[in-house]
């Protein structure tokens, strides 16, 4: 039996081995640029985040989203009302909260129209300031949108106007539209129809194309703002130019000009003559780019010192893998320099409709260049207007800055999903950071400051907070007065975290080795203190770019042993775990998830900060490269043994038919074990467990493991050269 499933092999591994070496290659450069990346200096369980809750009607769902936000106030869009929260003390101001329900029969046709209870209410979507004391507000209405000029005249609201919100704001409150207001006009970008069709980016009365997949092809749309003469939408969609088998999802940005007035003729006087948009990348280099194509969030425009001379404005994103693969996320930044240059280069050009799509030679671009901004648009030539409508598409991708992400994470458990920043935060001996704030979609925040140094840029991982619970994705994130204040959204419930973790640290060198521009250490208390709460700086130590913390020795009050905090002692620790059990690596990261879903109402800190720790850290990673890459070469080894028995000893096996059935069952099963199929983390198990249980050398130390790892690559691409 174990020589007929052997004969079997050779073929299955033809379609295999080409996979497994990808793969294997993919997560050895994948590690290198990511490694670094992995620690988090603090977490913190629920019960030790301090935060101010905001529930709105518990008794029924808001689908919260935050509509407008100055130095006081933050207003928040909710179930048939517009809550008004002061941003001090999260309370909310009742007499200014904005009541507008649906009208009775806007109710009764949504019900009939098959929507439930909840989808026929109001969800308040959009809110800007058109005038002073005058404002337009748009909602669902029961899934007839629906717009409103207010005005406050003598502390009482009055209603202006009332128009129809269709292309202004969504249907389904949990639909991902966008939208923006500059110079009098509302920019936005959602869908104009019942059942989610109709997706537009729309500024009265223009909008793109209906139905033209070359312009909008199932769009999620992120965030849009303004800059210069441009409306700049950020979105995600079916990548019309991906043109192999199977749909693949691109992250993009597109840009309108705001003086567009549309084309020269009837039919196109009411259709933009300026759209087109650009891939994101946001990838981690490499013979094989490792691209993180579905954008999330975006920051605003953020400026500041990146390193180079001068300042940029750059625009921060979290982009993820798709849902269905393995669970990664990066932060991006995007120079606007580099997003305009993009639009300013090459377009993409499709001869035919299943043609590829290539770079349009420039003498073939008309003039005036398509998609700048014309005095009016109403003179342009036919010609230009035609053109754009077929080449909205940019050829170039937008680059990363730096090119490549500021962190990677990948994880089974979340993704990264909003992202705010505190711009140019700065420190004590006036350089200044960015500090970052992502969610998660299991309710966590992390708090990140970006370090830049001369052309690259590090991100350090200050602290992991649990903020919702594990269902609870975080929506939004706002950033409220005060250091390390957040407003943190989710779907039924708005938060306001305080992320300053100065007064956790009792020690110099933890303080000063945390890296947090929002903390310094005040040598005359002995304390690790806010920055925002000190008015002279003369008694304080900081070191945000190197996190060194030789200082301190100065300190008496502080005697330096960096060791008890680093980071490092904890990853030994968790090290020394892993001796104790070497096989159950996987099994252990999926045990401490269920341990920790138990905490989600806060009650216990049993899933402390050294538990999440081990998930992450390099040394279960290099476990799991090292594992693999032994099923590779044991696969390998295999497929070279026995392709040279098949060839030298064909006689052996006569009868072709025999083989063949074999085959068929073969493939079965080695497919299902093989990791071809990741998504089911049962069956990783079983590789790990069959080839730990094959293979003689025990991981009994990194050491080992490490060597392990480099003969492996020599072995494997000296079978790729011979089989592939
Ligand atoms: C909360 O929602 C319920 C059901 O929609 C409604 O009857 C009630 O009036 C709401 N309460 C407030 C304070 O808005
Ligand atoms: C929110 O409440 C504050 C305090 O009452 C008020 O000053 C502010 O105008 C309100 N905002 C809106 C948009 O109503
Ligand atoms: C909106 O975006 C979220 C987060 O990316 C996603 O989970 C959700 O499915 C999107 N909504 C729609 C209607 O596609
Ligand atoms: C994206 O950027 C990476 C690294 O900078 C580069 O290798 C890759 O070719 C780029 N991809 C596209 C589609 O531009
Ligand atoms: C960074 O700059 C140095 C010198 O200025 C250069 O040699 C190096 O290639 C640059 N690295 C990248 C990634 O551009
Ligand atoms: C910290 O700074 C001291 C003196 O400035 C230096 O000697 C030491 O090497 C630095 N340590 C690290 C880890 O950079």
């Amino acid at each position: 039996m174990f020589t007929s499933a052997l004969t079997c092999f050779p073929r299955i591994c033809y379609h295999l081995l080409p996979f497994v070496l990808l793969r294997f290659f993919l997560l050895l450069q994948f590690c290198k640029g990511w490694v670094p990346d992995q620690s988090t200096k603090l977490t913190f369980p629920m019960t030790r985040v301090p935060s101010i809750s905001f529930k709105g009607n518990s008794s029924s769902i808001d689908y919260f989203n935050v509509l407008y936000q100055d130095d006081n106030s933050i207003l928040l869009g909710g179930r048939n009302q517009i809550y008004n929260l002061s941003l001090s003390d999260f309370s909310q101001r009742r007499d200014a909260t904005i009541y507008w329900p649906s009208s009775e029969a806007h109710g009764q046709l949504c019900n009939l129209k098959g929507k439930t209870e909840d989808d026929c209410q109001n969800y308040i979507r959009i809110f800007f300031y058109t005038a002073p004391e005058k404002f337009l507000v748009c909602g669902t209405n029961s899934y007839k949108p629906l717009c409103r000029i207010l005005y406050r005249k003598n502390g009482r609201l009055f209603i202006e106007k009332e128009t129809e919100g269709i292309g202004l704001c969504p249907y389904d409150p949990e639909h991902n539209s966008t939208a923006v207001f500059s110079n009098g006009h509302l920019y936005s970008a959602t869908v104009a129809d019942f059942s989610a069709t109709d997706p537009l980016i729309y500024r009265e009365p223009l909008r793109t194309e209906l139905s033209d997949l070359r312009q909008l092809n199932a769009p999620n749309f992120v965030s849009s703002l303004t800059y210069g003469d441009y409306i700049y939408f950020f979105y995600r969609e079916t990548a019309v130019e991906y043109m192999n088998c199977g749909k693949v999802i691109y992250s993009r940005v597109a840009r309108v000009c705001k003086h567009d007035k549309g084309g020269p003729h009837p039919s196109t006087r009411d259709r933009w003559t300026t759209f087109l948009k650009a891939r994101l990348n946001c990838s981690v280099p490499g013979e094989y780019p490792f691209y993180f194509d579905e954008i999330q969030s975006t920051s605003g425009i953020i400026e500041g010192k990146y390193g180079r001379e001068g300042t940029s404005k750059i625009v921060y994103g979290t982009l993820t893998t798709p849902n269905n693969a393995i669970g990664g996320s990066a932060i991006c930044m995007f120079r606007m320099d580099d997003i305009e240059d993009v639009f300013n280069g090459p377009f993409k050009h499709q001869e035919s409709i299943n043609a590829n799509w290539l770079p349009l030679p420039e003498h073939k671009v008309p003039s005036p260049r398509p998609g700048r901004c014309e005095p009016d648009s109403r003179v342009l030539p036919d010609k230009n207007v035609n053109f754009i409508k077929t080449h909205p598409l940019m050829e170039r991708a937008v680059p990363a800055m730096n090119g490549r992400p500021l962190l990677i994470r990948v994880s089974l458990h979340y993704r990264l999903t909003a992202i705010a920043v505190d711009p140019q935060v700065r420190t004590i001996s006036d350089e200044t950071f960015d500090v970052i704030y992502v969610g998660t979609d299991d309710g966590r925040v992390l708090k990140i400051v970006n370090i830049p140094t001369h052309n690259s840029s590090k991100a350090v991982v200050l602290s992991e907070s649990e903020v919702f619970g594990k269902n609870a994705p975080v929506k939004q994130l706002k950033i409220a007065p005060g250091y390390g204040k957040v407003v943190a959204v989710s779907r039924n419930e708005v938060k306001l975290v305080t992320l300053n973790h100065c007064g956790t640290i009792t020690r110099c060198s933890e303080c000063l080795e945390l890296r947090d521009p929002h903390c310094a250490w005040d040598s005359l208390k002995g304390a690790c203190v806010s920055v925002d709460a000190v008015t002279s700086f003369r008694y304080h130590i900081q070191d945000v770019r190197r996190g060194n913390a030789s200082k301190c020795r100065l300190q008496p009050l502080d005697a330096p042993s960096p060791k008890e905090y680093d980071i490092k002692s904890l990853d030994t620790n968790s090290v020394d775990e892993d001796e104790k059990e070497p096989s159950d690596d996987l099994l252990r990261l999926d045990a401490d998830s269920t341990e920790c879903s138990n905490d989600i109402d806060g009650a216990t800190t049993g899933c402390a900060s050294q538990s999440k720790l081990t998930l992450y850290t390099p040394e279960y990673l290099r476990i799991f490269v090292a594992v693999s890459s032994l099923v590779g070469l044991f696969i390998g080894f295999l497929c070279g043994y026995l392709v040279s028995r098949r060839f030298h000893t064909h006689p052996q096996y006569p009868n072709q038919a025999f083989i063949e059935q074999h085959n068929h069952l073969d493939r079965l099963t080695v497919n299902q074990n093989s990791f071809l199929a990741p998504r089911n983390k049962t069956v990783n198990l079983d590789v790990l467990n069959v080839s730990t249980d094959s293979l003689p050398p025990k991981k009994d130390n990194l050491g080992s493991l490490k060597n392990l790892n480099i003969t492996n690559e020599g072995t494997l691409q000296k079978i790729k050269k011979t089989y592939i």
